[in-house]
């Protein structure tokens, strides 16, 4: 056996459930629940040429039309192997082994994960049940110190479901001029509230952004990570020049053309949302904000009832008791499918 360095021995196993999802009603990933747009497939079979596959991928169209539709100029973009490459690139860019990055607790597991393998300090800050899981802004600032190298946030927050103002982010921001941040809008599209304008202003502020969840495209595995031009030239530098493949970024460019289809889509999650929230409601359980695909909610002593019913019905959600306690969190989907998740809840209770 050959050993491993120190940092990832030190590691706690990470295993999603990632495998026989195929087939199933899937409530466990927050992925676009019916799949991309048309648009989408179109331009993936269109980019599927000998050429294209024989060919290392170019992006710089493709990054022209990204920093379009953000509205930031091409060298503030990066594109990479969705978010998990732009957290690992943050990492691997500006982190040295023992600096400490400060992250909220529970959120995306990546951020933990690529910092353990780069034998970096991470600490937490709870989110706390008694205060219905609201963004701790005040234990946060408290636990930036000047040591403090980064800030990871997920906003919206998973699992907890809700994301935090616009002008919270310029109190942290305000608070520490030499941390970098980063703001990990995976669910936007949903919530609606992003901190891009803030980029002039903080050359400290990294986002990144995904194609895996409203736009559908999570098996593409297609992001990207903004900043000032400076930050992502750095970054880029210690990035693989062909991450994303070429079909991905061919995929990326149709997805940002067809804005209607996420925008039918984001309405149609946030009716479901509301569907749900009021089954739960009736059943008693509560259940915590959210401005995602996705709904958290106290399943109590009847989670494993929850859990076996939707199992047996084919209905994938996730367990994330091992999180905060009795929590179940569900992926929002169309109204069908949602009315399907109620039915099988009506069984289990
Ligand atoms: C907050 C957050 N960021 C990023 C991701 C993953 O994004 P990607 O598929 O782009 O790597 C997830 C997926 O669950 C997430 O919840």
């Amino acid at each position: 056996m050959i050993v491993p360095k120190q940092s990832v021995r030190n590691m706690r196993p990470y295993s999603p459930p990632t495998q026989g999802r195929g087939g199933k009603i899937r409530l466990d990933f927050n992925e676009n629940t019916v799949g991309c747009s048309p648009r989408v497939l179109a331009a993936v079979t269109q980019a599927l040429t000998e050429e294209n596959v024989a060919m290392y991928p170019e992006y710089s169209e493709a990054r022209t039309e990204i920093a379009k539709f953000l509205g930031v100029a091409d060298d503030q973009l990066t594109f990479t192997n969705g978010t998990d490459e732009a957290i690992q690139l943050l990492i691997n860019t500006f982190f040295e082994p023992g600096d400490e990055l400060v992250t909220l607790s529970p959120s995306y597991a990546m951020y933990r994960f690529y910092a353990e393998v780069a034998g970096v300090r991470v600490t937490e800050v709870a989110y706390q049940i008694e205060d219905d899981l609201v963004f701790p802004l005040q234990s946060l600032t408290k636990m930036i110190t000047s040591t403090t190298r980064g800030v990871f946030i997920a906003n919206p927050n998973n699992p907890t479901g809700r994301a935090i103002s616009v002008d919270d982010v310029v109190t942290i921001l305000e608070h520490s001029p030499r941390t970098i941040f980063l703001l990990d809008e995976a669910y936007v599209e949903f919530s609606q509230i992003s901190v891009l304008p803030l980029l002039d202003r903080y050359p400290n502020l990294f986002i990144s952004r995904t194609f895996s969840k409203a736009f559908g495209m999570a098996g593409l595995r297609c992001g990207c990570l903004v900043s000032s031009a400076e930050n992502i030239a750095w970054a880029r530098r210690a990035q693989s020049p062909y991450s994303v493949n070429a079909l991905a970024v061919a995929a990326a460019c149709a997805a940002v053309g067809d804005i209607e289809f996420v925008a039918n889509y984001v309405h149609e999650v946030v009716n479901a949302r509301q569907m749900v929230q009021d089954a739960l409601t009736r059943y008693g359980l509560r259940w915590f904000l959210s401005d995602g695909n996705f709904l958290l909610f106290d399943a109590g002593s009847r989670k494993q009832q929850i859990l076996d019913q939707m199992k047996s019905a084919g209905i994938l959600i996730r367990d994330r008791s091992h999180e905060i306690d009795g929590c179940v969190r569900v992926t929002i989907g169309t109204i069908d499918q949602m009315k399907l998740f109620i039915t099988e809840m009506e069984k289990a209770i």
